[in-house]
């Protein structure tokens, strides 16, 4: 069973990208074949500072690796360095009607804010189907907000399959309910693009201050909060704290007599503890630089190899070569 996901370079990685995708994926190494990348080619789509993209690309590396990426066990690649998705990208953009692409929210929400949009991030889902299909992958574990791109992607392998006979194989998304959409700060989902995020290697200083100015109401300790377990803090809590500890802040709360600035400095103290061990994972990553470039290279060494199979079969079906 292939197992496929990306992740954007488009800054630093997040809680909600942790326990929507990379711990899921994390998790699933152990249970089949993992295939691993940084769709940097989809970050151009959004950000146009090549030094930025290149910082960015080598942090996400080291925030999966620190996080308990196995390259043992995962293949693990920069999506550029495997070019010919992008060719499969351009096979699979001839048989993709405009409207399938309209209907996408990543592009529907942008055009709709009045963000100028250009058409690659019209074209992403298509990339994206690439992606998925250049490995004949048949599991991809994403947060909830990318279940439309693999709608899209099955699309466009059924018909594809249909016009040029059986090819690729159709992929499933795996969404777990529980951290389908984490909350970020501000209360609306957790995003880079929403600045409203707690980074999972964010500095001390300055993580304790973004959660300690989380805004709350204006209720007194005293008062019992029946709906406790909609509490923000309560929430990333229950993410980051052992489930006993959560279950006994929240019912604290609820009753009343817990303070928000208490609730919110244990937020900070087990948020910290949670990603301990890994930080000091990352800090030896980082002196050991040619380690993480030498994984991400034979990753794509080995990506190729499966590449070239499918795109080969792609070609050869719709007379190409
Ligand atoms: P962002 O919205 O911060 O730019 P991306 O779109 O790069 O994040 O998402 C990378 C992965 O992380 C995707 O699989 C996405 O579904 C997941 N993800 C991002 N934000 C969240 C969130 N708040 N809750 C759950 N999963 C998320
Ligand atoms: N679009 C995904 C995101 O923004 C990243 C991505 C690119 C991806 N290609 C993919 C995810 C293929 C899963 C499979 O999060």
């Amino acid at each position: 069973m292939r197992i496929l996901s990306g992740i954007q370079p488009s800054g630093a990685l997040h809680l909600g990208n942790y326990f929507g995708m990379m711990r899921p994926a994390i998790e699933l190494q152990e249970h089949g074949d993992a295939f691993y990348f940084i769709a940097d080619y989809h970050s151009m789509t959004s950000l146009f500072d090549a030094a930025a993209r290149r910082k960015n690309t080598l942090d996400v590396a080291l925030d999966f690796l620190a996080c308990g990426l196995d390259p043992k066990r995962s293949t693990f690649w920069v999506q550029s360095h495997v070019p010919e998705v992008t060719e499969l990208s351009w096979l699979l953009s001839t048989l993709t009607p405009m409207g399938l692409l309209e209907r996408c929210h990543s592009f529907k929400d942008k055009s709709a804010k009045g963000i100028p949009v250009n058409h690659g991030l019209f074209a992403y889902p298509v990339l994206m189907a690439a992606d998925i299909l250049l490995f004949d992958s048949n599991i991809v574990p994403v947060g909830r907000d990318q279940k439309q791109h693999v709608e899209v992607t099955r699309d466009i392998a059924a018909k594809f399959n249909e016009q040029y006979g059986q090819t690729f194989i159709i992929p499933e998304s795996q969404i777990r309910d529980e951290v389908a959409a984490v909350t970020g700060l501000d209360g609306q989902k957790m995003s880079k693009s929403y600045g409203n995020t707690i980074e999972i290697f964010g500095d001390e200083k300055a993580t304790r201050k973004k959660i300690m100015s989380i805004v709350m109401d204006s209720r007194t300790p005293a008062e019992p909060k029946p709906d406790a377990d909609k509490n923000l803090a309560i929430q990333l809590l229950k993410l980051v704290a052992p489930a006993d500890v959560s279950a006994d802040f929240e019912s604290r709360l609820r009753a009343g007599g817990l303070g928000y600035g208490d609730l919110k400095k244990a937020l900070f103290e087990h948020y910290w503890q949670h990603f301990a061990e890994a930080r000091a994972r990352r800090a030896e990553l980082e002196k050991n630089l040619d380690h993480v470039h030498g994984v991400l290279r034979q990753g794509a060494e080995k990506a190729r190899a499966v590449a070239d199979k499918v795109l080969t079969r792609a070609k050869q079906a719709s007379g190409l070569g």
